[in-house]
């Protein structure tokens, strides 16, 4: 069953016996863009209707109590002290969160907040980004802090590199706060300028394909691969002293110092900065209506996830492999962080049922596991209920 957010509210009254203040905080699909945001690039993200709601509400017992409905779990907050704990883990999002807004000044009362939603659990839909911007937005409205927004993003990020142990992009937390109904954000993640495009696919939709595998080592390889790019930067720098990041690379700059580059290294520099060049082209595509060109691409960022930067997997790859043999997809790559989660893909509305039974059929055969699929709507981003 779908949590939503009368489940929340009627929860939080039980647990706390009073009405709560609602919020609710999207999680999001990335169209294009995948590892691109640490190294300044581009991205191509939307917020969609799969959300965490919040209840909160101030305390009157000078208690801070928050309650995981998924987990059925509670903890007692130490509001003076918020550090991170190993046990239940889910607090350490909201404890991130929390430190920032204390750490940056702003006067925290003691509260109640229960917390649960929909959004699917390391399917790469960016849940740990809703449950900080979710809180974070909730926190500053039970408070009236008047916190602005990109304050909110970058303190949600830092919880997620600090209290989580992720050294994720700016994407997520970007995507998850801004988001726009029926539009997607391109969003340049050096200078946080962006533009929403109206999201017209014309006779297509998106469907999101849930290998419904995580495989272990996901953070490690994430922060990894944060390493290996930046390694890059620094051989190159000795070059180039002008570049910051892979966004200041071109593919000539690279090729040229080939040799001096460790085969890995120079594996992922090459897909980001190609990734970076692709993502600008695709949101030409998108502006033209040009949605051909827009899937090729598509299958294109998966090719160079899967073969240069090695974040995909079997299961991932099979999916994308089975979607291009179909006419009617358009485009199919591993979205988000990879090693497990979702596939999205661009499908002609009226082979949507077919696409799911063949996805469905072929991944139950090869790996004997029953595949979720999501249609998402695009939705505003983080805001009151
Ligand atoms: C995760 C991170 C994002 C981004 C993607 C890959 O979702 O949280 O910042 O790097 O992976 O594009």
């Amino acid at each position: 069953m779908d949590v939503v957010s009368a489940d929340i509210e009627r929860c939080f009254t039980q647990f706390f016996n009073r009405k709560p203040f609602m919020v609710r905080a999207p999680g999001r699909i990335n169209l294009i863009g995948e590892h691109t945001d640490y190294n300044d690039g581009f991205v191509m993200p939307a917020a969609i209707d799969k959300e965490l709601f919040f209840g909160i509400s101030p305390s009157d017992d000078h208690r801070t109590i928050l309650y995981s409905m998924k987990y059925d779990e509670r903890f007692e907050v130490d509001l003076q002290n918020p550090k991170p704990v190993k046990e239940p883990r889910w607090a350490n999002y909201i404890l991130g969160v929390l430190f920032q807004f204390i750490n940056n000044g702003y006067s925290v009362k003691p509260f109640y907040c229960a917390f649960g939603g929909d959004v699917p659990l390391g399917a790469g839909m960016s849940s740990s980004a809703a449950m900080e911007c979710g809180f974070a937005f909730a926190l500053n409205e039970v408070n009236g802090l008047a916190v602005p927004k990109l304050k909110m993003i970058k303190m949600a990020q830092w919880a997620e590199h600090n209290f989580v142990g992720v050294q994720c992009g700016i994407m997520d937390q970007f995507a998850s706060v801004m988001g726009k109904e029926g539009h997607v954000i391109l969003l340049d993640c050096r200078s946080l300028t962006h533009h929403y495009f109206p999201l017209n696919l014309q006779e297509y939709g998106i469907i999101l394909c849930d290998t419904k595998v995580k495989h272990s080592l996901v953070d490690t390889e994430y922060n990894t691969r944060r390493q290996e790019c930046s390694s890059g930067v620094n051989i190159l720098t000795r070059y180039y002293p002008e570049v910051k990041s892979l966004r200041d690379v071109s593919l000539t700059m690279l090729e040229k110092h080939k040799s001096e580059l460790p085969g890995k290294v120079f594996n992922r520099c090459l897909y980001v900065v190609q990734e970076i060049q692709r993502v600008q082209q695709a949101g030409r595509d998108l502006e033209k209506g040009d949605l051909r060109a827009f899937g090729k691409k598509m299958y294109e960022t998966h090719e160079g996830l899967s073969r240069l930067y090695e974040v995909s997997c079997q299961e991932l790859d099979f999916l994308v492999k089975e979607a291009g043999q179909l006419n009617e997809v358009l485009g199919a790559r591993m979205m988000g962080g990879g090693f497990g989660g979702c596939t999205i893909n661009l499908v002609k509305n009226d082979f949507m049922e077919a696409f799911i039974r063949h996805q469905t059929t072929a991944y139950k055969k090869a790996f004997s596991i029953d595949m979720l699929t999501y249609r998402v709507k695009v939705v505003d981003g983080v805001g009151r209920v």
